[in-house]
């Protein structure tokens, strides 16, 4: 290097604002390569083929399993490697996710992840475990989730979730054969939402969601 070099570069190391100038442009320049691709990649925005969208029994218990802090615990995201899809299935793909708000995938795994634990076990042995986890698990520290059972929903909410869930896929619903976009919830889906779940318990709820998950790719 030449000295005229060195001082050049001294110049910047040696003044703040200078220096926080440029690293504010590398940083940005990195970033904006990662990310601006990634919201136009379609195998990133667009449904896998076999996803469905939540039942209104299903939205409710995914609200529950919000509620609850169940993400807390479990994570929803099995990671590209042997040791993850050997013990969970395929790993998770973004087409799976897309309609996810907010998504669940979760950073910690006091509990196993769940990605696709639906139909690994049957309703009754969830609300076993649900009520008593060392019921059917002896040496588990799950808590006990046990008002599940008690507590009744009246619906009142379940279409206005669902409508929310209808405008937040606007952009990223299936489409039909003329490219239209299919909303995730026609209107008798919507109409009957209070009637789907009306009467139900927080725990056939939760329980219709934890079977749901996964189902998309087995
Ligand atoms: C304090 C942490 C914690 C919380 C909160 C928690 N879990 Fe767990 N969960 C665990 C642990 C640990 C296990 C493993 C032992 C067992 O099976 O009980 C587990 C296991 C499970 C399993 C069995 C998974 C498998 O593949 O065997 C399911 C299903 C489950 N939890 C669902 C839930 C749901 C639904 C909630 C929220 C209502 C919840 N958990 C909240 C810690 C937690």
């Amino acid at each position: 290097m030449t000295n005229k070099h060195k001082n050049q570069h001294e110049k910047i190391e040696t003044n703040i604002g200078l220096f926080i100038f440029f690293t504010v442009i590398a940083i940005s320049i990195g970033g904006l390569v990662e990310i601006t691709p990634l919201f136009f990649q379609k195998a990133l925005t667009t449904p896998v083929d076999n996803l469905r969208p939540y039942t209104a029994l299903e939205m409710e218990g995914r609200d529950i399993y919000i509620r609850d802090g169940c993400h807390v615990c479990h994570s929803q995201m099995i990671r590209p490697f042997r040791a993850e899809t050997e013990r969970y299935g395929h790993y998770s793909v973004a087409g799976e996710h897309v309609w996810e708000h907010p998504f669940l995938w979760g950073s910690k795994r006091t509990g196993p992840d769940l990605a696709r634990v639906g139909g690994r076990y049957s309703d009754d042995w969830h609300i076993a475990h649900l009520i008593d986890p060392r019921s059917v698990v002896p040496e588990s520290n799950m808590p006990s989730f046990k008002w599940l059972s008690e507590n009744i929903l009246d619906g009142e909410l379940t279409k206005k979730k669902l409508e929310t869930f209808n405008w937040l896929t606007r952009n990223r619903s299936h489409k039909d054969e003329q490219g239209n976009a299919i909303p995730l919830y026609s209107k008798e889906e919507l109409d009957g939402a209070k009637a789907a779940v009306k009467g139900k318990t927080e725990m056939d709820a939760l329980v219709a969601y934890l079977q749901s998950l996964g189902h998309a790719l087995k």
